[in-house]
């Protein structure tokens, strides 16, 4: 018998088993952390929601936490992020309960985690803090049977600690995305490449020659920025973090206000997890056709609601994920996926390659919470550095590097104050 699901068309499912094998064989780590689950069952018994993008990686991560004994329901992050292939696989030939269709509507996509929710989760698995909410808000009833929840990215847990902050959080919460397995290289590899990766499938446009504007010069602004450069994109950076910009500066990038670069950009990218960056002022300054996105968590970056309003004319879909606003002064403004994140959007988000480490840390996060339960309070708590440590030697070995060890001097001398001089 199928499992309960809502997903496009099961149809889809072959073509979905196929590329969820095609990421496996790029989650070496992950399929080491699988293998140990199915042997020790570490989640028996344990019910999950889980609200990611459900790609052929999460497929990947889902089967994992099966393996391990859980029973598990799974919904999307993101209205635009889902593989419908995928979805159709993991319900077909998985047996997991997905919940989630691309372009599905606001009103879907929150029933959607309402339906995941009705498995009375005791761990939950967020991208983003949306299931934490509804269980601190309309499903609060379930919040007392959550062990523990996991948090994949950066405003999901700029979230998380706010509720801690103000002694709202009603169960632990692990922040998987400050483990340094996951921010280092998800966040900036993977950003960097799968975000272009993004512009490119939607417009077809070549980056060598044009001004790219990255907005927000953290984890993910460096790795888009760094790599728009590599092909050839003069390369301006934004920010408000004096820090953040001489690093930028110093990295070698032109770094400059909002209303400058909106004057000279041809492709403007944001990555700050903050509200209205792009906004009608500057949309006024853009030049003739120029490209706007975002890569960050919300579709909130661009204020495209001031967009829409003052437009004279919009023309939707121009081409896939292309919206084109032609505003008062007669100048074109084109907003790709709809201000949502571009790199799932329009592609299929990072490769498999750098989510096997998030997902290797998400699964084995999950391992300990389980496993402190009863001592973890209601705040928001790292990954032991235990498990990234693990994570990063398993990865290296899958690539075939190996590292040098500490000799007995070395270890004695970085302990010691005595030595050197
Ligand atoms: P981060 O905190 O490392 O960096 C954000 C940067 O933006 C900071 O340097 C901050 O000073 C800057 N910033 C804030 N407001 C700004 C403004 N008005 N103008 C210019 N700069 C501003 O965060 P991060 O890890 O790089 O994540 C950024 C966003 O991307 C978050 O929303 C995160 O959840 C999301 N994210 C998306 C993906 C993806 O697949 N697209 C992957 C990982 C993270
Ligand atoms: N976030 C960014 N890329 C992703 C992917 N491929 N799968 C799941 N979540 C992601």
């Amino acid at each position: 018998m199928t499992v309960k699901h809502d997903v496009k068309d099961l149809s889809l499912a072959a073509e979905g088993k196929k590329r969820i094998e095609w990421a496996d064989k790029d989650m070496p780590v992950l399929a080491m952390v699988r293998e140990r689950f199915a042997k020790e069952k570490p989640l028996a018994g344990y019910r999950m929601a889980a609200c990611l993008h459900v790609t052929t990686e999460t497929a990947n991560l889902a089967r994992t936490l099966q393996a391990g004994g859980a029973k598990l329901a799974l919904c999307a992050s993101n209205p635009l992020s889902t593989q419908d292939d995928n979805a159709a696989s993991l319900v077909k030939d998985y047996g997991i309960s997905v919940y989630a269709i691309k372009g599905e509507d606001r009103e879907t996509y929150y029933r959607h985690m309402n339906i995941a929710l009705d498995i009375k989760p005791n761990i939950t698995m967020d991208d983003g803090a949306d299931l934490v909410s509804l269980l601190h808000s309309s499903r609060k009833e379930l919040a007392d049977g959550v062990v523990a929840s996991m948090e994949e990215t950066t405003t999901g847990v700029i979230r998380l600690r706010a509720m801690e902050k103000d002694g709202i959080l009603k169960f632990p919460v692990v922040a998987v995305n400050d483990a340094q397995c996951k921010h280092f290289f998800d966040n900036r590899y993977g950003t960097g490449q799968s975000t272009i990766d993004g512009v490119i499938r939607a417009t077809d446009h070549l980056v060598a020659g044009k001004k790219v504007v990255v907005c927000g010069y953290g984890w993910c602004g460096k790795g888009v920025a760094s790599r728009v450069r590599g092909l050839g994109a003069s390369t301006i950076v934004t920010e408000i973090d004096p820090i953040r910009a001489i690093e930028a500066t110093m990295d070698g990038f032109w770094v400059m206000p909002m209303s400058e670069s909106a004057k000279v950009g041809d492709l403007f990218i944001t990555v700050t997890g903050n509200i209205a960056v792009i906004r009608m002022e500057h949309f006024r300054q853009m030049k003739d056709n120029a490209v706007v996105c975002n890569s960050g968590h919300f579709n909130v970056e661009l204020d495209l609601e001031a967009l829409e309003k003052e437009a004279k004319k919009v023309r939707r879909g121009v081409r896939e994920f292309v919206d084109e606003y032609t505003l008062k002064n007669g100048k074109r403004i084109l907003v790709l996926g709809e201000g949502r994140l571009i790199n799932l959007a329009a592609a299929h988000g990072h490769p498999a390659s750098v989510m096997d480490m998030s997902f290797a840390v998400q699964a084995l996060a999950t391992e300990w919470s389980i496993k402190n339960r009863s001592k973890l309070s209601n705040k928001v708590h790292e990954v032991p550095k235990s498990v990234d440590e693990w994570v990063a030697a398993l990865k290296l070995e899958s690539m075939g590097i190996s590292i040098d060890k500490l000799t007995s001097l070395q270890k004695k001398y970085l302990s010691s104050h005595d030595m050197g001089t």
